[in-house]
């Protein structure tokens, strides 16, 4: 009985499935048609300039949604949240080695930026903006992109807003507001850059999701050194990043102060004092771990 149920039904779920994609793509080619008016020449400030803004987010960081709420809300800003891989998912280990030498975490950051390159190409998206859920941004951030935009030449692959570990490239275009585009020399974190949909075709080429070896950021400069890709950086960096760990040793390391001048979060009244005391205590103490961690490893190596 229970067979012959499934046979009837199989044909009508076909249909409607057929039925479904052709929806699919129908309502696909009237959004590419109503894109490609000339609506899309006006750069939409709802998205700074791009045509989309994905957060990267981990549900559980209540804390840090509920800041970059507040940001977006004060800039007017249209964004998704995009689910990021989770240090626990099981898609990690379908897609990378759980032998690499990276951390979970790190393994877990590769995956949900090539998920997000998927996602610009499977949209048609002729770019986007990533950012990830604790950065800052300059107040006055739209203004600066409607610069940048002036300035920006196309085509263009991958376009650093963010970054640390970056040095001044040569030159492009000719603002005369502090917040310049240079050509990449070696940009690091992910913390808010754009990619475009040739970028995203690229970087899905490039980088290798299955034994990822390096950090997608390590990854990312790499292939801009060997110029695979073609890379724009804003010096200084009107959006930073200011969470506890990975970019806090990089305020000693970096040409550039990695600081804003008119801080959001400030102007907000999201920055705790305590808890950035907190955080600095907590990057110094690392700092003094890697000292110490390094010492111990150098020693060793010459006394053997
Ligand atoms: C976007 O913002 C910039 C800077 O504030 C402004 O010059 C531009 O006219 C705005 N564009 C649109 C489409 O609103
Ligand atoms: C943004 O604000 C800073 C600080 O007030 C200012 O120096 C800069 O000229 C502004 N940038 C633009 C593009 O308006
Ligand atoms: C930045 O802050 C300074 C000093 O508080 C203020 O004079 C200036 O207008 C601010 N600029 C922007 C773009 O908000
Ligand atoms: C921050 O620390 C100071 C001194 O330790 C304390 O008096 C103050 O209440 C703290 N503020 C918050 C928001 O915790
Ligand atoms: C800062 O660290 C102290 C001691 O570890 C802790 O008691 C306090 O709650 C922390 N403050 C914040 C805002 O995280």
């Amino acid at each position: 009985m229970q067979r012959n149920y499934a046979k009837k039904k199989k044909p009508k779920i076909f249909i409607t499935f057929l039925l479904l994609i052709l929806i699919y793509s129908c309502s696909f080619n009237i959004f590419n048609w109503i894109n490609n008016s000339p609506q899309e020449i006006i750069t939409s400030n709802r998205t700074l300039g791009f045509d989309h803004i994905y957060v990267l987010h981990l549900d559980y960081r209540k804390d840090r949604r509920e800041i970059m709420d507040k940001q977006i809300s004060y800039f007017n800003l249209d964004v998704e949240y995009f689910e990021a891989v989770s240090k626990d998912d099981k898609i990690l280990n379908k897609f990378t080695n759980a032998n690499s030498k990276m951390t979970a975490g790190q393994r877990a950051c590769y995956v949900s930026h090539y998920l997000i390159y998927q996602s610009i190409i499977e949209k048609g998206f002729n770019n986007a903006l990533i950012l990830e859920d604790d950065v800052d941004f300059e107040t006055n951030i739209t203004d600066i992109m409607a610069d940048i935009y002036q300035n920006l030449p196309e085509p263009w692959d991958t376009l650093h807003i963010g970054h640390c570990y970056e040095m001044i490239g040569q030159p492009v275009g000719s603002s005369s507001f502090p917040n310049k585009l240079y050509q990449s020399v070696k940009p690091q974190c992910t913390h808010a850059y754009a990619v475009s949909n040739s970028g995203a075709h690229k970087l899905l080429k490039l980088i290798d999701p299955i034994k990822p070896i390096i950090p997608v950021d390590y990854k990312i400069s790499l292939i801009i050194r060997s110029k695979k890709i073609i890379s724009y950086s804003i010096h200084p960096q009107p959006i930073i990043q200011w969470k506890e760990g990975n970019p806090s040793d990089v305020e000693l390391t970096s040409n550039y102060p990695f600081s804003l001048t008119n801080s959001t979060m400030n102007l907000l009244g999201l920055i705790d004092n305590n808890l950035s005391y907190n955080n600095s205590r907590k990057r110094i103490q690392r700092i003094l771990d890697l000292t110490s961690h390094f010492q111990r490893h150098f020693r060793k190596q010459v006394l053997s």
